[in-house]
């Protein structure tokens, strides 16, 4: 088990905390393979009713490991993983509850997407500068996104990448709440052990309706994923990646 990723239990709550504090927790292959793995472990095991997925303080995530990104845009491999991890999001079958504090880049943000209620606070912002960086949305998130905050929301988030604060995102409905850095993993929590208490049988059958028909969700992510790695093959990706790693220099 790769110490980036940890899974712990608490009853009947299952935790998935990203934890590469000093790349402030961007994402590798081993740590989407993990996530995924988790989740679908997670969803099979009927003690567990609730997943929950935190980053550390200060950083929920910066995206996808930018040297990952740099490996496929010179021709490398580049792995099924965030697939796997994006499927088993898109197929969870017990509740998700996140916790965001400070970063929350590009699948920093769209994980939120595919949560039931996403705290953050005050410090958070949401970013998702995918065009920027000469990409497209993922996730399903330029199908998530309009139908969660309304187009013209999601296209400054999708298309402008604009910065969402706490507060924004809470008033455009991309979160459920804001709180305090000292009480957001207890408020996390809390929740969990709500949802946790519930009866499970009615709730799923609730949720699901809330989320209706996933094909077309699963869909969309496919049909991203397709544009996305043909996109990081494009010169304009791999302009923004080399600036950011010689911003380094
Ligand atoms: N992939 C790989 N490494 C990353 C990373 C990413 N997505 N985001 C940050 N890091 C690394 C930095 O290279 C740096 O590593 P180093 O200390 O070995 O040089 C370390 O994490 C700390 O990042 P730094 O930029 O110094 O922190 P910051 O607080 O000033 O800025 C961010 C944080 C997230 C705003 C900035 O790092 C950033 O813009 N990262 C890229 C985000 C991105 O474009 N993600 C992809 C979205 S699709």
């Amino acid at each position: 088990m790769n110490e980036h990723i940890q899974i712990e239990r608490r009853g009947a709550i299952q935790s998935i905390r990203m934890n590469r504090p000093d790349k402030k927790n961007a994402i590798t292959r081993a740590m989407y393979a993990q996530m995924a793995q988790a989740l679908t472990a997670g969803d099979a095991d009927p003690d567990i009713r609730c997943h929950v997925i935190l980053g550390v303080p200060g950083a929920f995530s910066s995206g996808n490991d930018l040297a990952d990104f740099m490996t496929v845009a010179t021709g490398g491999e580049g792995g099924r993983e965030v697939y796997d991890f994006l499927l088993a999001l898109a197929k969870s079958q017990k509740p998700i509850v996140s916790g965001v504090d400070g970063i929350a880049v590009g699948i920093g943000t769209t994980i939120n997407l595919h949560c039931d209620l996403t705290f953050a606070t005050p410090r958070t912002e949401f970013r998702t500068p995918f065009v920027d960086l000469g990409l497209v949305p993922e996730a399903g998130s330029s199908l998530l996104a309009p139908a969660v905050i309304g187009r013209q929301q999601a296209f400054a988030l999708l298309g402008l990448g604009e910065g969402f604060s706490a507060e924004r995102a809470k008033e455009a409905g991309l979160i459920y709440t804001v709180v305090s850095e000292a009480e957001l993993e207890a408020a996390v929590f809390e929740a969990a052990e709500r949802i946790a208490s519930k009866p499970p049988e009615a709730l799923k059958i609730a949720r699901d309706f809330l989320l209706g028909d996933r094909a077309p969700l699963i869909a969309r992510i496919e049909e991203e994923g397709v544009q996305f790695r043909n996109r990081l093959k494009s010169e304009e990706a791999r302009n923004a990646f080399m600036a950011f790693m010689s911003r380094k220099k």
